[in-house]
């Protein structure tokens, strides 16, 4: 189990994915391998394949005729988001009423959530006001998993410890929400009422889709009240500082699952789970137009929205200006960053299940510890590699492999 991270050749890394896989990815993994080509071909027999990926997800994973029935309405479930405060008592409790826990300090009427997001953000950011968004669902929250992993890395990284101090954890349910509170001090919680996101199995459910387009428009909200935003999916471990990375002209950043070199082309891959946004103008608008795309691509993820409107001559006259971060500092399991002394992110993105997931992310951490204890000459001359992916390998689930859940 402590055998030492290979060094290995550079030339080894890249993984060829099967094709059929590949195309099939690119409209479930909710990192969001980007589909470029899907303006240059047939985009109908595509469509069927997602209709059949859909049902069959569907009738494996919950086996209810109704999770098949899409609601592409905007409307429907009520908002609520919830402050963080510390419960004067509650920890540990499992109690069942919805309100009780998470909203001890009002109604929770609707009104005051601009309140209540602006006073968490405003507790947890930087001078410039930035801060770092995290999100957290029940599975991913419990003890030894995700969640543990994604601190540990920030303890353990280059120049990112501090960072913790400006990071927003956004609680999806309520359990997420209770253990945010247990080790973190600017929690919370944004409830979908009616809607319960505590496990993995309901991607890609209408439950599902409506949450992730609850997202961009509370990261609108954040954009609007003036706060600029990392936001980063909590499979990603922060090794080193990533600000010195960043562009400094740019409105909008974002990460890659592959980078093709250029980093203004917008036929790079990108990854919704790591992005960097100022706010301003263009981007308030950006995100209100990405937003209601959503009707114009009913069904569909927001990073698979994403996708289709990068290439939008909205874009253009907004005047944003959009980046792709590069992998050598952004990486990921669909493409590693491959020299340690450059790392600041990687991903747990290609990875099918949650087990997969913490096994990879375990030895990625592992691998890290190591490099660090390497003394300052070996570090610089060295090739080492990561030993992931192991489990994340895809193709290990042929029926599902297809389904890339993250969350
Ligand atoms: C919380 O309050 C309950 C009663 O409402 C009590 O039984 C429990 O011991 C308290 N827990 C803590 C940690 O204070
Ligand atoms: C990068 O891409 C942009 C946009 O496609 C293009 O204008 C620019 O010339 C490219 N840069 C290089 C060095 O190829
Ligand atoms: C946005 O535009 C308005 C005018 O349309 C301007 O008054 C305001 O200062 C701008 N805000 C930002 C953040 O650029």
């Amino acid at each position: 189990m402590n055998t030492a991270p290979l060094f290995r050749p550079q030339t080894t890394t890249r993984r060829k994915l099967p094709v059929p896989t590949r195309l099939l990815r690119t409209r479930f993994n909710p990192s969001f391998p980007a589909s470029t080509s899907m303006f240059s071909e047939s985009t109908f027999p595509r469509a069927v394949l997602v209709l059949v990926a859909i049902s069959i997800s569907a009738l494996i994973l919950y086996g209810a005729a109704d999770s098949l029935r899409f609601n592409s309405s905007s409307s429907g479930y009520p908002f609520n988001i919830f402050p963080s405060h510390r419960y004067s008592n509650n920890s540990g409790s499992s109690n069942s009423d919805p309100k009780l826990s998470i909203n001890d300090d009002d109604g929770g009427g609707g009104g005051d959530d601009d309140y209540k997001l602006e006073k968490v953000l405003k507790e947890a950011a930087m001078e410039d006001k930035t801060v770092i968004i995290a999100t957290l669902n029940e599975a991913w929250a419990a003890p030894n998993t995700i969640i543990d992993l994604f601190l540990e890395s920030f303890r353990t990284g280059q120049g990112t410890r501090r960072l913790l101090n400006h990071l927003v954890i956004v609680a999806l349910d309520r359990k997420a929400y209770r253990r945010c509170m247990e080790f973190h001090a600017h929690c919370f919680a944004l409830v979908t009422e009616g809607l319960d996101f505590h496990d993995e199995a309901y991607f890609m459910t209408p439950a599902y889709l409506e949450m992730m387009w609850r997202r961009i428009d509370l990261l609108r909200s954040v954009l609007q009240m003036g706060y600029n935003f990392v936001f980063t999916d909590a499979d990603i471990m922060w090794f080193r500082d990533p600000f010195p990375r960043f562009y400094l002209d740019a409105d909008f950043q974002i990460a890659c699952d592959h980078f093709l070199g250029n980093s203004s082309d917008v036929q790079n891959r990108p990854n919704g789970g790591f992005n960097y946004v100022k706010s301003n103008n263009r981007t308030i608008e950006f995100y209100k137009f990405w937003y209601s795309s959503r009707e114009t691509y009913p069904g569909y993820h927001d990073q698979d929205v994403l996708n289709f409107i990068k290439f939008d001559p909205f874009i253009e006259d907004l005047g944003l200006k959009m980046r792709f971060l590069d992998t050598a500092f952004f990486g990921g399991l669909c493409e590693p960053s491959k020299d340690l002394n450059l790392v600041c992110t990687m991903h747990a993105n290609c990875c099918y299940g949650l087990d997969s997931k913490l096994h990879d992310l375990r030895i990625m951490l592992q691998d890290w510890k190591f490099f660090l204890s390497l003394p300052p000459t070996l570090k610089r001359s060295s090739s080492m590699l990561w030993r992931v992916p192991q489990n994340c390998r895809l193709g290990k689930h042929p029926l599902i492999a297809c389904l890339n859940f993250t969350i």
